[in-house]
Formats: C-alpha cells, structure tokens, sequence
C-alpha cells in the first residue's frame, strides 16, 4: 500500500476529497491497487497514469458509479458507503464518453439537466444563456445536438457538470475535441472556481497542461499511486535535475527506471500512522 507522499501536509479537515487504500478487481482484471488521495478545498489535483492505469475506475467510484471492493472514499465530510446520496448534490461530472441526448436543442439539455440538478426554474434561463455566451455557444441554442460537433457537445457537457454549482468537480479528460479557444475559456472557468473554492479532480494525458494547471498531480500505474505531490515534491522523487518537466518524471516513474527513490520508506511511515 502507498499512501500520498505528501500526506505528511495534509490536515484530514481540509479534505472535500479523500480517498484511501482503494482496491478494485472486474472479475479477473485487478484495476486498483490501493489507490489513496485527497483534494483540498480549492484545491486542483491533476490525476495521470498510462492507459488503463485506474483512473476513469477512481472517478467512478468516487461517484458511486462503481462499486469499490475495499478502501475508504469520503466526500464532503460524507462516507460514500455510509452515506450514498446525500454528497452527490454537491459534485459536477464530465465523464470519460458522455451519453449526450442528441434529440434535444443545446439550450434543451442544459435546461433538462439544470432541472435534474434542482437549480431553480427563475435563475436557470440565465444561467444557460451566460454559460453558452462563455463558450460561444449561443448562436447553438436552439440547434438540435445532432448538429453539433464533437468538440461543441464536449463543451455542452462542461457546462453541464457546472450547473449545479459544484464544490467538488469530477473531470474525466475533460479537454478531448474542444478547440484552443474553448480550452483557454474552461481553464479559466475552472480557475475562477477553483478560487471560489471549488475544488477539482482532474484525469487528462496533456502533461505541459497538468504541470501549469494543476496544485499537485497524483501519478498512478497499475492501479495504485506511484507519485503524488506538487512539481518540486515530484522532481525530487527522480533526482533528475532542477528543470525536470512532468513529462519527464512521468516517464521515468512509469518505466521503474533507476534513479526513482525508493517508495517504501514512504509506505512503511503511512502504515505506522494508521
Ligand atoms: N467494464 C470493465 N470491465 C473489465 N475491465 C475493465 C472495465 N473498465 C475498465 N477495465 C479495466 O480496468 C483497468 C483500469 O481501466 P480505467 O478505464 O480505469 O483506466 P484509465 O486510466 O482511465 O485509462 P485511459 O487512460 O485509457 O482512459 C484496465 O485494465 C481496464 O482494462
Ligand atoms: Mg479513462
């Protein structure tokens, strides 16, 4: 078991999120190892690994999509197991490969999900109309989804993980499709919540992205974290210089290439703590 190495910072009461030692087999694929992390309030953690590495499985199961098979997930002050519903009303999602219903309008569907998400009927027409404005939707109001492109219904779905207003988002690649515009538009949506306090968990492969973006990045492989920490906390984890990029530790750690410092002292301390 590997808990984050940053754990020593970290004060349980800060956590909107906290994931600990969590295991995960489909049938005979064992797809987490004991993945443990948490998220401060404002806090953005990037989440990364290689393909198949666990993380759309964490996401889900932090949402209660999935069931985990062992480990403790709380959100919110709320265990999940405890208590299953009570904390999803404060969490935003943007899945990995949406369902998005195509026979609506744009303007439709944020509707339809505001209402779902219980936002009050006299503040949801402008809520959509702005959120449309912010990422040049509007002129897609009233267009059916099945006319968008991929890149307008990812940005629909963005919006709608955000109707709620969340304490808590959930983005699973969130960036897959949508044009430079749009992602320099999200990320500063997503800075402005962050700020407000929102805090934010955050899957993506775009590793320049993660390192300007992101407070601190959990690197995960094979179902279990192998770094977790800020950009100066990850680099003296490779030993491999002042300018280090995260592509680099990324690639060293993944590939268990030598100079990569032992985990198990880190282990060993968590273990006694608990
Ligand atoms: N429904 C499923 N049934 C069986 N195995 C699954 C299922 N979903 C995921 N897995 C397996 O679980 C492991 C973790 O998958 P997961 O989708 O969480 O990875 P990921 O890190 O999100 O990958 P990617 O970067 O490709 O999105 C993989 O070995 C995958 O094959
Ligand atoms: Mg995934």
């Amino acid at each position: 078991m590997l808990f984050d190495d940053t754990f020593d910072r970290y004060d349980p009461s800060q956590a909107i999120l906290y994931v600990y030692d969590v295991w995960k087999a489909y049938d005979s694929v064992s797809a987490l190892n004991g993945i443990s992390l948490y998220v401060k309030k404002g806090e953005i953690l990037g989440l990364i690994g290689p393909n198949g590495s666990g993380k759309t499985t964490t996401i889900k199961i932090i949402l209660g999509l999935l069931k985990k098979d062992r480990g403790i997930v709380n959100v919110l002050g709320y265990d999940i197991d405890k208590e299953p519903f009570k904390y999803k009303q404060f969490i935003g999602y943007v899945p990995e490969a949406a369902v998005i219903p195509e026979y609506l309008t744009a303007y439709e569907f944020l509707y339809y999900f505001g209402r779902i998400r219980a936002v009050p009927e006299n503040v949801l027409k402008d809520k959509i109309e702005g959120f449309m404005k912010l990422l040049g939707l509007i002129d897609k109001k009233k267009e059916l989804i099945v006319s968008l492109s991929k890149g307008m219904k990812q940005k629909l779905i963005f919006l709608s993980s955000l109707i709620c207003e969340p304490k808590l988002l959930l983005l699973d690649e969130p960036f897959i499709g949508i044009d430079p515009e749009g992602q320099y538009e999200i990320k500063s949506i997503l800075k402005g919540l962050s700020e407000k306090g929102c805090s934010i968990l955050l899957s993506t492969h775009l590793l320049d992205f993660a390192e300007r973006f992101c407070d601190r990045v959990a690197i995960i492989n094979k179902g279990k974290n192998i770094a977790t920490g800020d950009l100066e906390h990850l680099k003296q984890r490779v030993s491999l210089g002042e300018d280090t990029t995260l592509e680099q530790i990324f690639l060293t750690l993944t590939k268990d290439q030598p100079g990569v410092k032992d985990n198990r002292m880190v282990e060993e301390k968590e273990r006694r703590r608990f």
